[in-house]
């Protein structure tokens, strides 16, 4: 299967883990939003087929549908960002009754048959797991490099292990780790507890030799204000949009020397 470039795009950046609901969604809307406010020019592909959140994350009203034009869906922007959701083509019962090969066809599509604009980077919204969809990403399309977020507890680490050795194996970059729900600062007290517990990002940092790209506290800023999740735009100057804003320009460092990846593509068995 050959990697094809996916039209109007130069890099492609997935946003993973192993494991559900450690805050990719999150992380992948921050960044996109922090990229953009950086002068990039964004695009947001929701590739979680089954539970798509960016439309909501991104403050994109319900029911709205991208226009058609020529065989491409038009990307709808938010916040400066082309996005690009399944939360835009199906109603919300549909997708869930999709078995495995359709929703990678799905996925193929959504990425292939929108019209992205120039797109510097497109941040891909991986869904949990390495499975069918993950792979499906990995060998087709030309990603760049990975960033794999973690909570600090030793089985979402496990996960995060899963997540790297996956890119690894069809030869995609591991930009680093974001771990997540670092710390909390208690609003009364000011007291900061590593509820999860502290040192796992390193650990695995260090035994795969990936940086640590941020740190983001376990916050109520990411589920409050219009656009829910996404701080760096509810609070452009709070250390929140600090860490974006550090992450987003690594990640273009990292994207400058990357060529988007080719080589030999690998079949994987899954275990
Ligand atoms: N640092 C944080 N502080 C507080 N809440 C957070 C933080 N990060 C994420 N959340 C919340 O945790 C929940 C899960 O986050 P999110 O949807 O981004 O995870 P996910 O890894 O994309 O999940 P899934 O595997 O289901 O796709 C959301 O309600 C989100 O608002
Ligand atoms: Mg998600």
């Amino acid at each position: 299967m050959d990697k094809q470039q996916i039209p109007g795009v130069k890099h492609v950046l997935a946003v993973a883990s192993g494991k559900g609901g450690v805050g990719k969604s999150t992380v992948a809307a921050n960044l996109a939003v922090a990229l953009a406010r950086s002068g990039s020019r964004v695009g947001l592909l929701d590739a979680d087929i089954y539970g798509p959140s960016q439309g909501m994350l991104m403050g994109v009203p319900q029911g709205t549908r991208p226009e058609v034009s020529d065989n491409t869906l038009q990307p709808i922007v938010a916040h400066g960002v082309q996005c690009m959701s399944m939360s835009f083509v199906a109603s919300s019962k549909t997708p869930a009754v999709w078995r495995g090969p359709m929703a990678s066809g799905a996925l193929t599509q959504l990425m292939n048959q929108t019209a992205w604009q120039e797109v510097d980077v497109l941040i891909v919204d991986m869904p949990p797991g390495t499975g069918d969809i993950q792979l499906t990403l990995a060998q087709q399309a030309p990603v760049s490099g990975a960033i794999v977020v973690t909570t600090p507890q030793d089985l979402a680490l496990l996960d995060a292990r899963k997540g790297i050795e996956m890119f690894r194996q069809v030869h995609v970059p591991v930009f680093g780790i974001v771990e997540n729900m670092a710390t909390h600062t208690c609003s009364n007290c000011g007291h900061e507890e590593a509820i999860f517990g502290t040192g796992g990002g390193d650990r695995i940092a260090e035994e795969y030799e990936v940086p640590v790209l941020a740190r983001l506290p376990l916050s109520m800023e990411f589920r409050v204000g219009d656009a829910a999740g996404v701080p760096v735009l509810n609070e452009p100057d709070g250390p929140v949009a600090d860490a974006f804003a550090a992450m987003a320009a690594v990640v273009i460092a990292q994207l400058a020397g990357a060529a988007p990846s080719s080589g030999p593509t690998i079949s994987i068995v899954d275990d």
